[in-house]
């Protein structure tokens, strides 16, 4: 059978990517220009900024993942985009540029879905992982927990009802002086703690997740006692959420009985999730994938794998392709 290459371009916030991958999992290159060091100074992403950078850098991100990846634009197949969810002017800065590669190159276009494109960064990782499977979303924007029916059916358990996880993780770290992007900062000091703070802990009937109130209860503690161990509380914080996610995930297991787990986007590159969740290998007979950090956080190689599912699948999308900010998974049409 023929090799198929696909062109994957990533720019919903603050990374612009883009990726040459064959067959769906094999990347031959993996572009990622960063605005963290943009964005730092405000402590946090402006959208403005955003957008006005990935014009900047598209193109050029774009012919250095050719380059790399030693090949023509009439070698490649298809192009995946990413087109939500994500920041408005952001998102249309890759969904233009791929629209009009697809026009002049005359190849299909399929605007993908960026928490796809995370949850398939385990493919890249995982050449032998295949549905159905449970994966764990934990990222900047999303606490998702879904049942991956096949590549390209989703069904979700539940989510959270108010901040994401990753908010959370840069909250806590901005309240407390660990400046931002927090996730990684907090990773790191935890290590040097105990976990001996108590910490409310959220509890639904069904899969959902709730954030708020740990953020809140860490934020009134800092207030209270700025000289609070910063390392205990990390490490207080971390172990309160993963128990969260542990439960959860324990309780569709047991629902679904299914024994196939996936962590997926920027969280689940903390170490302490992992270990936590590698654990579930030996006590409860699981098999546990996450992807190798760099293909935790935003990056175009996820979307072209995704995208590669969606292809194969008969998807395609036209010229009038939109970027939609607030896209759900598993309700597009
Ligand atoms: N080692 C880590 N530990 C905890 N959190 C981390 C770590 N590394 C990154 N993060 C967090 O991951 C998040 C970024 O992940 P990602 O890029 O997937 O989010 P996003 O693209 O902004 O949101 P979404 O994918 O939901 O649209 C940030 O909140 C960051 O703090
Ligand atoms: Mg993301």
């Amino acid at each position: 059978m023929k090799d198929i290459i696909t062109l994957g371009i990533e720019s919903s916030c603050d990374e612009t990517s883009v990726a040459v991958v064959k067959n769906g999992r094999e990347v031959l290159s993996n572009v990622i220009d960063s605005q963290i060091k943009i964005h730092e100074q405000y402590g946090g992403v402006v959208p403005e900024i955003a957008s006005r950078n990935h014009v900047e850098a598209i193109s050029r991100v774009t012919h250095r993942a050719l380059e790399e990846a030693n090949i023509k634009f009439e070698d490649i197949d298809h192009i995946a985009c990413t087109y939500g969810p994500g920041l408005v002017g952001a998102l249309l800065v890759g969904v233009s540029y791929a629209k009009a590669l697809s026009y002049t190159l005359n190849i299909p276009l399929i605007g993908t879905n960026h928490i796809q494109g995370h949850i398939a960064a385990n493919y890249i990782t995982h050449k032998d992982l295949e549905p159905p499977f449970l994966c764990m979303i934990i990222s900047g924007g999303h606490t998702h927990l879904v049942y991956i029916k096949n590549y390209i059916e989703f069904e979700i358990l539940g989510k959270t009802r108010d901040d994401a996880i990753g908010e959370a993780f840069d909250k806590v770290a901005r309240v407390i002086g660990l400046g931002y992007p927090g996730g990684p900062k907090i990773d790191k000091l935890a290590k040097e703690g105990i976990p001996n703070i108590q910490l409310p802990k959220s509890r639904f009937d069904n899969l959902d997740f709730s954030f708020s109130g740990i953020k809140t209860a860490i934020i009134n503690l800092h207030h209270k006692n700025p000289e609070i161990n910063r390392a205990d509380l990390c490490a207080s914080f971390e172990e309160n959420v993963t128990q969260v996610l542990l439960d959860n995930v324990l309780k569709a297991v047991k629902q679904l009985d299914i024994k196939k787990v996936a962590l997926a986007g920027g969280v689940s590159a903390n170490t302490y999730i992992r270990e936590k969740f590698m654990e579930l290998e030996k006590t409860h007979n699981m098999k546990v994938y996450y992807p190798t950090p760099i293909l935790c956080t935003d990056n175009a190689a996820m979307i072209a794998s995704a995208g590669y599912y969606n292809f194969i699948n008969g998807k395609r999308s036209d010229l009038f392709l939109n970027a939609i900010p607030n896209l759900k998974l598993g309700e597009e049409t």
